[in-house]
């Protein structure tokens, strides 16, 4: 069964089985990143344009090189070298791209709804890489499969978002995504952090670290964003560290391996310590290379669908 939709904008709403044959497929391309030569046939011929309108150095690179590895060719934009500064709408940049024959859209903005407002104006397939603090499907996707890997399994186990839930378009996209898979999911941060509607979601919700950490196996530690105002919403760095910071002597505390990941980029001594992000738990590079692999098996399941 090919995937049921032309673009991935988000996971609120996808099925389970779309999610599978996404992290099912990644299995095969993950093997290919092992090989000598790291390259493979399927996108030849097919042109891919990366519109990164927001700082990025994970997604963008980890695309680019997904699509290298799949053999599209890849074009590059960057908002600040384009005529956007001259004034040039998003929906002209974007069906000018598609006059030059791209065949895919891979699309990060500031703007919730950017990448499915694009996706309704050109006929390529766009990729959600991160819209505002909407979604980012496939960050999501890339943890749902290292959590797997680690695992070998995704039901019985019970996954906690910690901090800026309410800032982070990477929560979101794990909360819809760990759910549909059928994983227990929580939250845990200061209430000025936490959506009033999250319990609607099915989450539980936490304020103190110490009251969930006896039962969770794997912590996704999200960054404090301060570039979206998240600063104002609590006293202090320290303090946040102090009650949210999670550092190895807090996890020895409660006798048990947890597994840590993180998307990246890290505030050190912030919402992680450095020991912690560097230690024998932690998945944080497994899941960067991983996204590759996820990224590929999503180009791959697009480009191939009809
Ligand atoms: N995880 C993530 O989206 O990182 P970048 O902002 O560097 O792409």
């Amino acid at each position: 069964m090919p995937l049921h939709s032309n673009h991935l904008l988000g996971l609120d709403g996808m099925p389970k089985d779309d999610i599978q044959l996404i992290l099912d497929t990644a299995v095969s391309f993950r093997e290919v990143l092992e090989r000598p030569i790291k390259k493979v046939p399927p996108l030849q011929g097919k042109t891919i344009a990366n519109m990164f309108f927001e700082n990025s150095t994970r997604t963008r690179f980890s695309f680019e090189l997904a699509e290298r590895r799949l053999s599209a060719d890849v074009l590059g934009f960057q908002a600040s070298g384009s005529s956007l500064a001259k004034g040039e709408t998003l929906k002209d940049t974007a069906r000018n791209i598609e006059a030059m024959k791209v065949d895919m859209v891979v699309m990060r903005h500031s703007a919730a709804g950017a990448p499915h407002y694009v996706s309704q104006v050109i006929e390529a397939n766009v990729i959600n890489a991160g819209d505002g603090g909407h979604e980012h499907p496939t960050q999501a996707l890339l943890d749902i499969y290292t959590i797997r890997e680690k695992f070998g399994r995704l039901h019985d186990l019970h996954i906690c978002l910690v901090g800026d839930i309410s800032n982070s378009r990477v929560a979101r996209s794990n909360i819809f995504g760990l759910k549909t898979m059928g994983v227990k999911v929580s939250v845990c941060g200061p209430a000025t952090m936490i959506p009033r509607e999250l319990d609607k979601l099915g989450v539980d919700v936490y304020h103190h670290l110490d009251e969930v950490l006896p039962t969770v196996d794997v912590l996704n530690v999200l960054r404090i964003q301060l570039e979206r105002g998240a600063g104002r919403l609590f006293p202090s760095i320290r303090e946040y560290h102090n009650y949210y910071g999670i550092t190895k002597q807090r996890l020895e505390k409660t006798g048990r391996a947890i597994t840590v990941m993180h998307p990246g980029p890290i505030n050190r001594d912030v919402e992680i310590s450095a020991d912690v992000a560097d230690g024998e738990h932690s998945l944080i590079l497994q899941q960067v290379l991983n996204g590759v692999a996820v990224r590929m098996a999503v180009l791959y399941l697009l480009a191939t669908r009809n």
